[in-house]
């Protein structure tokens, strides 16, 4: 996967112009505010997500344009072909000249892993961030899985539905609650059966990958806190239908679902302790980036494609040996690396530098 050429026009602050990477690692440079991100989150709405650093369509239009255009040319596939992503009320997308009905239908054409500062909240905030990267890491893997994740979503909307009216009436047919328990659990153990798999085999690239990182100084483990045991599917139902029964008492007080895999978590460990609770800054930075760049490795051996990796602000805490390991890890694909300065790792790199400046990009 590379992008061979991106244009851009009224999109944050970058001068319209066109830009031609370098097949290999790309640094961009420059003094703060000066449009090094805005550049990567043009080129990363081509892997059809939202903007990575969770601004609106509205935020990316230059202030005073009524529009932002961008077009890229990047090889996928064997073959060269070009997007183009239009953001005016709405987002109108082309892909090799067709019309798309949305741009997550980018998805799966152009592939790319994103590290931001943003994302070390996937090691410092609430578990909400952390089923939100394994599942939406699974679906690229897996499309199906969009579908099991939607029927849970359907059948929790409803059961939690159920349990506010009962509790609003101050009784509850129990009978139509076994109904909605037995939907919930099939629907609950699908998800927690694809979210352990997963798991397994993201743990030991990630712990590879961390452990070179670390220069093999410490261990890093992954795992699913889950109340549900392995088993084969229908166990793993029975099991959430009994946990849905043992929690029934508890949902009818309070109106909603107390369990369910809306509560699980994934734990991270360095050293064996929670790396959320007692990791450094630079182990938490390391955790995060041991698990992005698992799920890229993941999904490269999937695909056979090596994903383009956006990494944004990445360099600054990191020590000289941990920059040179992530060089070496990511060797053969596209990069993105912005910094303010660059270090003598990233110099010593066949890199090509380019400075940017109040939103116009230099070699
Ligand atoms: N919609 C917009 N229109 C015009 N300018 C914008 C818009 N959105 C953001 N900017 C400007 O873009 C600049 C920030 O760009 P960016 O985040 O890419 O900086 P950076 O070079 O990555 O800096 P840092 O090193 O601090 O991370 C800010 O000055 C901001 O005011
Ligand atoms: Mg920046």
């Amino acid at each position: 996967m590379r992008v061979t050429e991106l244009s851009f026009e009224g999109f944050r602050n970058l001068h319209p112009g066109r830009w031609n990477p370098d097949g290999g690692v790309n640094i961009l440079y420059g003094d703060n505010a000066q449009g090094k991100t805005n550049l990567l989150e043009a080129c990363w709405l081509f892997t059809g997500g939202r903007s990575f650093r969770g601004a609106k369509d509205s935020e990316l239009v230059q202030f005073g344009a009524d529009y932002a255009k961008l077009g890229m040319t990047f090889e996928a596939g064997g073959r060269e072909q070009e997007a183009t992503i239009t953001i005016r009320q709405r987002r109108s997308v082309t892909l090799n000249g067709v019309s798309l009905p949305s741009s997550a239908k980018l998805a799966g054409t152009f592939c790319g892993v994103v590290f931001s500062p943003a994302h070390l909240s996937l090691i410092k905030d609430g578990p909400e961030g952390r089923r939100r990267f394994i599942d939406s890491a699974y679906c690229q893997l897996k499309p199906a899985y969009v579908g099991a994740l939607t029927d849970y979503q359907k059948a929790l909307t409803q059961r939690n539905a159920f349990l506010k009216q009962s509790k609003e009436l101050g009784r509850c047919d129990s009978e139509l609650l076994d109904l909605w328990d037995h939907t919930l659990a099939a629907s609950a153990a699908r998800l927690t059966a694809a979210r352990q798999r997963y798991i397994h085999r993201l743990q030991p690239i990630a712990a590879e990958i961390y452990n070179g990182l670390s220069s093999g100084r410490e261990d890093f483990a992954i795992g699913w806190d889950s109340p549900i045991a392995e088993a084969i599917l229908p166990e793993m139902a029975a099991q959430w239908l009994d946990a849905l029964r043992q929690a029934r008492r508890a949902d009818l007080a309070v109106g909603f679902s107390t369990a369910g895999p809306h509560r699980e978590d994934l734990t991270v460990t360095i050293q064996g302790q929670a790396a959320k609770a007692y990791g450094s800054q630079g182990q938490q930075r390391s955790a995060v980036l041991a698990l992005k760049l698992a799920e890229a490795t993941l999904l490269q051996e999937v695909t056979g494609e090596k994903p383009v990796a956006f990494l944004d602000d990445v360099m600054s805490e990191l020590d000289t040996s941990r920059q040179d390991y992530i060089l070496n890890h990511i060797e053969g694909w596209q990069v993105f690396i912005t910094c303010c300065e660059p270090s003598t790792a990233l110099k010593n790199t066949a890199a090509k530098v380019f400075s940017v400046k109040q939103g116009v990009i230099n070699e």
